[in-house]
């Protein structure tokens, strides 16, 4: 398993690939919900924890829409469209300042997360690759 950290040039859009549907199928939805609510944790107490919700009701919000997109994304349940819309990830995240730096240290959290996992490696293998492209999408800020 090759858990490391692609770097991209500011601006770059470098086409994804999605999860595969087993991701989910191996992990469960429930499993989906508790690998992100690990990750928001991380979070809370990483250096970026300012990006987030400090008020524990707000922070279970994140949880879920962020599980409802990736439950989605992996081939299952179109939750975040029935409760957020069209998923936009780049405009949604817009009004935070996502720094390269920042994008480092969100996937060091799921780095730390995908290695707990007990589903076979090639699964969480094609999950990170889609995380490590698509997370620098959402990179808007190029300054400390
Ligand atoms: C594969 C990459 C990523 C995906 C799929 C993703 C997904 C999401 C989703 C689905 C939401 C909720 C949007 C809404 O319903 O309004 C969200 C919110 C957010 N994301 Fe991301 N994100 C990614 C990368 C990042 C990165 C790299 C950062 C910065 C370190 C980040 C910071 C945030 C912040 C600050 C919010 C708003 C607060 C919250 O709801 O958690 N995201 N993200």
């Amino acid at each position: 398993m090759d858990l490391s950290i692609s770097q991209f040039e500011f601006g770059q859009r470098p086409g994804v690939t999605i999860p595969t549907p087993e991701f989910l199928e191996k992990l469960t939805e429930a499993g989906i919900r508790k690998m992100v609510s690990d990750h928001y944790d991380l979070l809370s107490r990483s250096e970026v924890k300012h990006l987030f919700p400090r008020i524990d009701e707000a922070l279970d919000k994140a949880k879920q829409r962020s599980s409802d997109f990736f439950i989605q994304i992996c081939g299952g349940h179109p939750y975040f469209n029935e409760n957020r819309g069209k998923p936009v990830l780049v405009r949604r995240h817009a009004p935070f300042a996502i720094t390269p730096e920042a994008r480092m240290v969100w996937l060091n959290c799921y780095q730390q997360v995908l290695s707990t996992l007990d589903i076979p490696e090639e699964l969480i293998q094609s999950f990170w690759n889609y995380l490590n492209v698509f997370s620098s999408w959402m990179v808007n800020t190029n300054e400390e």
